[in-house]
């Protein structure tokens, strides 16, 4: 079950599950775009199904994880992959845009973990996967409600790989620096106009490496994670950075 599946990473994740068997369920807000990865999956002869959602409505998420459940008699992986992002320091945060950034975010990470644990305590068995940032190890410039709202995602993930240890539920994060998703070149669009290949070169060079990410580079680490090989991990911060957190400069 992926969050956000209809687009970027959360896209790339939900292709790359069901090349390895997986039957995927997509949680998007977006119908079209969700629709559309489903579609793609199924086309090339995987299994998909799509559950229109907004995370952050319990309620919704309630009712897709329980359809999940009952057409793939079981449930083996949650991404916590949806998410939204927002530019500004304190004093350009409204309380509006810290609640919307909340809402996503944190509540709705919180709303998918507290729907699907309840099926996984009674499998003895589950992993969790939540996408966070490297906003949550390091200060950004202008990202204040953004690195808030993931920090939470990072503490979440180390309180829900404490409290079901015993369960054999295993929650881990991973921390990606700059993927190039439409999330970026919607960014660039909107702040940048008629600079857009400047702006693009310049953000891939924030990353020591000297490029963005790509969300296929993403998706495997989020296959390893969820394999039996990595069954030895829990509770654990995954960066996939091009070296932003540690060797920047
Ligand atoms: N792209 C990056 O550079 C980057 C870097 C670090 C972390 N991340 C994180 O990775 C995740 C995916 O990012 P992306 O770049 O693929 O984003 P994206 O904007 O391409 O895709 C996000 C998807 O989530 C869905 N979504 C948003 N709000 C939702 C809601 N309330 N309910 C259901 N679905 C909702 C959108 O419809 C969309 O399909 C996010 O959590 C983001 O914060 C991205």
């Amino acid at each position: 079950m992926i969050t956000g599946g209809g687009s970027g990473i959360g896209q790339a994740m939900a292709e790359t599950f069901a090349e390895m068997g997986a039957t995927v369920g997509i949680l998007d807000r977006n119908e079209s775009a969700g629709q559309t990865t489903a579609r793609g999956i199924n086309d090339r002869g995987g299994a998909a199904h799509f559950y229109r959602c907004d995370i952050t409505n319990y309620a919704e998420v309630a009712a897709s994880v329980k359809a999940m459940h009952t057409i793939s008699s079981g449930i083996d992986v949650l991404i916590n992959n949806a998410g939204i992002g927002f530019v500004g320091n304190v004093e350009q945060t409204s309380e509006a845009d810290l609640d919307r950034l909340y809402n996503v975010n944190v509540k709705g990470t919180f709303n998918c973990i507290k729907a699907v644990i309840p099926f996984f305590k009674e499998q003895s068995s589950g992993v969790i996967i939540n996408m966070a940032s490297i906003a949550c190890s390091v200060g950004l410039a202008d990202r204040f409600a953004y690195s808030m709202t993931k920090g939470a995602v990072l503490t979440m993930t180390y309180s829900v790989a404490k409290d079901y240890l015993n369960y054999n539920i295993r929650c881990n994060c991973i921390s990606p620096a700059r993927i190039h998703t439409s999330f970026v070149d919607n960014f660039i669009a909107k702040n940048y106009p008629g600079r857009e290949e400047e702006m693009f070169n310049t953000l891939s060079k924030s990353q020591p490496i000297g490029r963005m990410g790509k969300p296929q580079e993403v998706a495997d680490l989020a296959l390893y994670l969820c394999s039996d090989e990595a069954s030895f991990l829990t509770g654990t911060n995954f960066p996939i950075d091009g070296g932003f957190v540690t060797i920047n400069n």
